[in-house]
């Protein structure tokens, strides 16, 4: 049983928190000696003296406003600009200085597996001894032992792990999580696994969107059974999931260690019938055509694409999916193959970046150091990079223009920098260089 949604916010160890609630804004101040947190709750609010990445697109980079004001009423941006143009009905509002710091829209982290049990300490060890990541999987490890693990840990056990990784992004200033699900493999534990994804939400201030990744690897009781899997347990258990209403999107892993393009085409008939967007783990570790499969049925995103082939991406750009990079598997599998960066660029695709956090191959809760690898790793630029975290990786969960941007009508979810300039918060490593995270939600 889950426990019951609790008013106050736990953080860990080292957190403190103070609560004060009176209307819908929320300060999160990071400060950085004792990583205090303070929450405070404003109707309406003038931030003034500061820089702003908008992250609109225009032909300014990071669509930066220098000088700025930003008006912000009942939880949404009315107004953004110039501080000499401020209208004159936001004049009279409560002002706030933000000590000419940066502000960006609060980061995305579009990709992750957070919650889980145990680790996988073991395969880095043998991963670094020279055995490869399929090789760990065919023995019966990877993804499947981090299932067992999984089945075994208490809810409040997975709660508890995943509040840990996700105070950390929080502390670099993310505000909207994607958690999928992918280590229960039977329908129980897979609904299990996207409930207490949902509860996170009641626990800290982020916003949580779910995805049904049963289809991530093939349990053992189905070892040849594949189809039999689809059927059994991805389709029927996603069925239940959408009934129950605790499912945003549908993705898979298409690759030679998991699904074939064939069996996943199946599960998203079923997800498009349903009216759930898809997304897939596609080319990670060989080119299935995963990424063509998404572009034909309009999805979200694409993730990973080391192996998406230049003459592939031609085709995935007519489409209107995100492809999402995922530099912390990358680096942590020591692989070679980069993806093709370049074309998506000049083809014109969104990219998105995110920590892909899971215990085998990116055991990463930090959204800075996976921006950063997206500029070391894959040659992207910081504004790629930072619009990787914003607008694109909105687009990625389908919440373009509420979230990833300031501009009117957008979510009053902002991250204030010790910084002047955005290239900082992708060139900093290992010290996070957020002021405040300020967040809207309303607290039950
Ligand atoms: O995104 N590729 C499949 N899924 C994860 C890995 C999960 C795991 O190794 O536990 C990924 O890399
Ligand atoms: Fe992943």
């Amino acid at each position: 049983m889950l426990p019951p949604r609790r008013s106050e916010y736990l953080f860990r160890k080292n957190f403190k928190c103070h609560l004060f609630q009176s209307n819908s804004i929320m300060c999160i101040h990071n400060n950085h000696v004792n990583k205090g947190i303070t929450i405070r709750i404003q109707n309406e609010k003038l931030y003034t003296e500061c820089s702003v990445a908008t992250m609109q697109a225009n032909e300014v980079a990071y669509g930066l406003i220098n000088n700025a004001t930003i008006a912000v009423r009942n939880g949404r941006i009315e107004w953004v600009g110039d501080e000499k143009s401020i209208p004159t009905s936001y004049q009279g509002m409560q002002r706030e200085s933000l000590g000419q710091r940066l502000v960006t829209p609060a980061l995305i982290d579009c990709h992750t597996h957070l919650i889980f049990g145990g680790n996988r300490a073991h395969e880095f060890e043998m991963r670094m001894n020279g055995a490869s990541y399929e090789e760990i999987s065919d023995a019966g490890g990877g993804i499947n032992s981090t299932v067992e693990a999984t089945r075994l840990a208490s809810d409040e056990e997975l709660i508890q792990g995943a509040l840990g990784r996700i105070d950390n992004l929080i502390s670099e200033g993310v505000a909207v999580i994607e958690i999928k699900s992918g280590y229960g493999l039977t329908i129980d534990h897979e609904l299990r696994m996207l409930r207490i994804a949902r509860h996170l939400e009641s626990l800290r201030p982020v916003k949580i969107m779910t995805t049904w990744l049963a289809a991530h690897s093939v349990p053992k009781d189905f070892k040849h059974r594949l189809d039999d899997y689809i059927d059994q347990i991805a389709i029927t258990g996603l069925r239940q999931a959408e009934k129950e209403g605790i499912v945003d999107a549908v993705d898979g892993f298409c690759e030679t260690i998991a699904f074939s393009p064939s069996q996943i085409d199946r599960l998203f008939k079923v997800a498009q019938s349903l009216n759930l967007p898809v997304k897939l783990h596609a080319e990670q570790l060989s080119n299935q055509n995963g990424a063509l499969l998404v572009a034909q049925y309009n999805g979200l995103s694409a993730d990973h694409l080391e192996y998406l082939s230049a003459k592939d991406v031609k085709e995935f750009s007519k489409s209107e999916a995100v492809a999402v990079m995922l530099p912390g598997a990358f680096y942590t599998l020591k692989e070679t193959q980069v993806p093709p960066i370049a074309a998506l660029r000049s083809a014109g695709v969104d990219m998105a970046v995110a920590t892909d956090c899971n215990p085998g191959s990116s055991p990463i809760s930090s959204i800075l150091t996976a921006m950063n690898m997206a500029c070391t790793q894959f040659s992207m630029t910081p504004e790629e990079a930072l619009k990787g975290t914003t607008i694109c990786a909105a687009r990625a969960l389908g919440l373009q223009g509420n979230y990833g941007v300031i501009e009117a009508g957008a979510q009053a979810e902002l991250a204030v920098w010790n910084a002047t300039h955005p290239a900082e918060l992708t060139y900093w490593v290992g010290s996070s260089i957020l002021h405040k995270r300020i967040f809207n939600r309303e607290l039950s």
